[in-house]
């Protein structure tokens, strides 16, 4: 009984990493995902990104949503000029829990999935590079700047089961002072 258990889940493991789609949170609730977040943890494999792995800061980011369902989020962020922030414009799709939003950087429509979240302490966050295709960010938000091991955990073997090389996925210290405690 107990291997058929263990059976059935890895099979269900397997699947879940063959299958290209991601499926966001159950019944996806944008008023409790709304509000502060930290991004305690990223996944990033981009060969640009590898200098700034060792200054990243668990930032800031502030989560409003709009009457029509979309999401603004503002992210702050400790650059050598100072602490900056930046609102980035994520759309609905009509899947809840899966956004699109157009990179100016690079000149094309990405999607984002909120893969699980129990909106009160954690969020597990899915970027594409290409549309639906090549995951290129995995980051873990929370709601205060230090989470749980066990979430930090979950967040390191989704990162891994992703494809996401060890020293790829990053738990970077708070950010010290950014936003400034007046404004924050
Ligand atoms: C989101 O950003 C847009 C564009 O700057 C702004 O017009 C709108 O008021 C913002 N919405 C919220 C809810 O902050
Ligand atoms: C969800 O958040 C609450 C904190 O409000 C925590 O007690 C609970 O353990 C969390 N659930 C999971 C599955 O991590």
């Amino acid at each position: 009984m107990r291997n058929a258990v263990v059976a059935v889940a890895m099979v269900m493991l397997c699947t879940s990493v063959a299958h290209t789609d991601v499926r966001p949170q159950r019944d996806f609730n944008l008023q409790r995902f709304a509000g502060r977040w930290y991004r305690v943890g990223l996944a990033y494999d981009s060969a640009s990104f590898v200098p700034y792995r060792d200054k990243l800061k668990a930032s800031l980011g502030v989560v409003t949503a709009q009457a029509n369902g979309n999401v603004n989020l503002t992210m702050w962020d400790a650059t050598p000029a100072g602490c900056r922030s930046k609102t980035y414009y994520y759309e609905k799709t009509n899947i809840p829990g899966q956004f699109t939003y157009f990179s100016t950087r690079h000149n094309m429509v990405k999607d984002i999935t909120v893969v699980d979240t129990n909106y009160s302490e954690y969020a597990l966050v899915l970027k594409h590079k290409i549309f639906h295709r090549e995951y290129t960010q995995v980051a873990l938000y929370g709601r205060t700047q230090r989470l749980r091991a066990d979430i930090i955990q979950k967040f390191k073997a989704f990162a891994s089961m992703r494809g996401f090389p060890r020293e790829a996925i990053l738990t970077p210290p708070p950010a010290e002072n950014c936003p400034p405690s007046s404004s924050g």
